[in-house]
């Protein structure tokens, strides 16, 4: 049998992961008396693992997450007030079907970003399309879009995106002009696309962010209108070790 002939028909294919491992596989099969059947399979399996794997890191990189957070990282005795089992409910992705927006409100070091970065990760294993940013690139991104005449075609793309995640809504106000953009991008994506979005500023003092009362109600409105907000309250976790710093 030609086993070069055979890699080069399995590379042809983009069956790599059987290039690799179909000789090995049939040495053990034929010790361990395994029917043709039984090979082929194993074979099969392990080429669908490495596709899986494949697209859900791929999935990972395009998601652009700062950095990868966990839920099983994620340690819910030192938040007491986050309401773990809905948390865990929501990791399920539900949420994302009936097109729901999840607000983690709190100040620094709480463990915002952590959480919506842990959703988005499981949302890419079940092979969702998930963009992270930050509001502050977001609104420079669609400012670029507008300036150059793309805004549209940049708001289509984000509404294709099935979980969009902004975090660190707050620690920057936005331009009156992005303030507007981002206001578009809201009501684009109400009730056709779940966002995740983590802020420091409770909704009484979003106006500051947006310059504006009345497009804060407006963006607020339509986040809040199907959404599970939850308000974290407790200690940060960058200060955990440093003593007399927490309260
Ligand atoms: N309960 C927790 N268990 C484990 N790690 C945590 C927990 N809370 C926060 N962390 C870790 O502490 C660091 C800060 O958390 P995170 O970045 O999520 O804070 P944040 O609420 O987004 O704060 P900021 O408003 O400053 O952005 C991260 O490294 C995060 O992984
Ligand atoms: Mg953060």
């Amino acid at each position: 049998m030609n086993a070069e002939r055979i890699k080069e028909h399995l590379k042809f294919l983009s069956l790599h992961r059987i290039a690799e491992i179909y000789q090995q596989e049939a040495e053990q099969a034929a010790k361990a008396k395994r029917s043709y059947q039984e090979y082929l399979f194993r074979l099969l399996e392990e080429q669908v693992i490495n596709k899986t794997e494949r697209s859900i890191n791929r999935r990972m990189q395009i998601a652009a997450f700062p950095d990868i957070k966990t839920l099983e990282a994620f340690d819910f005795s030192y938040q007491p007030q986050i309401n773990e089992k809905l948390i865990r409910e929501l990791a399920n992705l539900d949420f994302l079907n009936e097109r729901k927006n999840v607000l983690f409100i709190g100040p620094p070091g709480v463990g915002k970003t952590h959480l919506a970065i842990a959703i988005g990760v499981k949302a890419c294993q079940k092979r969702k399309r998930v963009l992270f940013y930050s509001a502050e690139k977001l609104a420079e991104e669609l400012a670029a879009a507008q300036v150059s005449g793309l805004l549209n075609k940049k708001l289509d793309m984000l509404l294709r995106i099935d979980l969009l995640i902004i975090d660190e809504l707050g620690y920057l106000s936005l331009s009156n002009n992005n303030a507007k953009l981002f206001f578009q991008l809201i009501s684009k994506r109400y009730e056709k696309g779940s966002v995740i979005v983590t802020s420091n500023k409770p909704f009484e003092q979003w106006g500051e962010i947006f310059n504006d009362e009345v497009v804060a109600a407006a963006v607020l409105d339509r986040l809040l209108h199907h959404s599970y907000p939850f308000f974290i309250n407790g200690k940060s976790f960058r200060l955990k070790n440093i003593e007399n710093i927490n309260p």
